[in-house]
């Protein structure tokens, strides 16, 4: 069976590789898609890149996906830590969910500490660099394997 999974990113992280590289690393969201895809096909899993700035068309793809992805990794960035609109959308939405972050927010600034989200979802993941997506995956890949035993 292959799985598929949709990994939503938010805003700023079009930016990876130039943006503040000490806390985001040196890798582009581009350079990340492509180590998660080679990951993925390994375990006969495809995936799903979006990124958007704007918090209604994060909204809009979350909607659109419905159930026709098996899991979803989603990393709202700045969103995170703000959107009522992305938690709301996300409720809505019955498959298996993991927030992300590249960074370890609990180890920045207090506002960082506190997500909208991870109430809507089945765990999180933050502070690995790019393994956060890898563990994400690994992570939806489980959730799956548990339902379905
Ligand atoms: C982030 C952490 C957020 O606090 C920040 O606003 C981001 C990226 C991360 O991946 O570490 O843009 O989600």
């Amino acid at each position: 069976m292959t799985l598929k999974i949709q990994i939503i990113n938010g805003p700023n992280l079009n930016l990876l590789g130039k943006r503040e590289p000490d806390i985001y690393g040196h890798l582009t969201m581009d350079e990340i898609k492509k180590e998660v895809e080679s990951h993925s096909q390994k375990k006969n899993i495809t995936t799903n890149f979006y990124q958007s700035n704007i918090e209604g068309e994060i909204v809009d793809k979350i909607q659109e996906i419905s159930e026709n992805m098996d899991g979803l990794i989603i990393n709202a960035a700045a969103f995170t830590h703000t959107s009522v609109a992305i938690l709301d959308a996300l409720n809505t939405l019955k498959i298996p969910k993991i927030e992300i972050h590249i960074s370890n927010v609990f180890a920045r600034e207090e506002f960082r500490h506190k997500s909208m989200i991870s109430k809507s979802v089945n765990g999180v993941i933050c502070g690995f660099g790019l393994n956060s997506y890898i563990l994400g995956i690994d992570a939806v890949e489980s959730i799956i394997k548990n339902e379905n035993k």
